[in-house]
């Protein structure tokens, strides 16, 4: 499933680096288009009030991924590690500082804007999966290309359900699958569209230790096969060994981390 059958890659006429605040201008550049990395950020900060109290989660936090990169983001319980992850995606806005993704900067597009540019380019896997529970597995895949369309749609998607070994179980609901296959179902969401940026959120927290190492596997995989570049936060030094790069976030900032050598008995970070 290369990035030519994706329809952006077609439109070779809007400049990266131009600006604009309609969304149009998201869906007009070209993948081959992004020299600068995948993602930037620049000194983020996140805060959220509640009652009287301004709590700070992140801050003054910079971050540059290059194209193909996986990197792996560690840090305790309440760090802020789900917080970061969905405003590197685009689906929460930061108080301060700036995020840009495949070269455009956030803070100047509109909602559709962000919306426009994710789709089909940004992937994400949720720890509780976060399927539709009364769409089947197929229709769940086919979700993301509703904002992504392209021919063949519901062909891709059984493509993605046989890639992940759910080939048999297509027309199954949520309830009726096993946690491991929920996440396959959503590992098969989140690539339908052959994004370029995957964000996994602990995808194997909910998972035991053999089906989570099936589901890391797969990740890897595609991470090589595809070139998507992959950001994953785990607990798991295992998994964060595997990637190209480890950070740690810690008092609302990132970084760099060396994860336990293997047989060392390591603890969950
Ligand atoms: N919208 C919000 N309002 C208040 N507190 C929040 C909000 N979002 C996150 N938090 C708090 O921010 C901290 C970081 O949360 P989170 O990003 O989920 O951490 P992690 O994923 O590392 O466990 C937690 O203490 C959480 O309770
Ligand atoms: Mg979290």
């Amino acid at each position: 499933m290369p990035h030519s059958s994706d329809p952006m890659s077609n439109t070779t006429t809007q400049d990266a680096a131009s600006s604009n605040t309609d969304s149009s201008a998201a869906q007009k550049v070209p993948h081959e288009a992004v020299s600068q990395p995948v993602l930037h950020a620049e000194k983020l900060a996140k805060r959220v009030t509640s009652g009287e109290r301004t709590l700070t989660i992140l801050h003054d936090l910079s971050l540059s991924v290059a194209a193909g990169e996986s990197v792996a983001i560690l840090g305790k319980s309440g760090a802020g590690k789900s917080t970061l992850l969905g405003l590197l995606a685009g689906l929460d806005t930061p108080s301060d500082g700036e995020l840009t993704l495949f070269g455009h900067a956030l803070s100047r597009l509109d909602e559709d804007g962000r919306a426009a540019l994710r789709a089909g380019r940004v992937g994400f896997v949720f720890q509780n999966f976060q399927l539709l529970p009364t769409l089947s597995a197929l229709e769940n895949v086919l979700l993301p290309l509703e904002l992504s369309p392209r021919a063949g749609e519901t062909r891709t998607a059984q493509q993605w359900l046989e890639r992940v070994g759910l080939g048999e179980r297509t027309s199954h609901q949520p309830k009726q699958l096993s946690g491991g296959e929920q996440q396959r179902v959503a590992i098969a969401r989140a690539f339908v569209t052959d994004p370029e940026l995957v964000f996994a959120d602990e995808p194997t927290g909910n998972l035991d230790p053999d089906t989570g190492a099936q589901i890391i596997d797969l990740l890897f995989t595609l991470n090589k096969e595809a070139g998507t570049t992959l950001i994953l936060v785990t607990h798991d030094h295992a998994l964060a060994r595997r990637c190209d790069r480890c950070l740690r976030l810690t008092n609302g900032q990132l970084v760099p981390f060396e994860p336990a050598p293997a047989n060392s008995g390591e603890g969950d970070e």
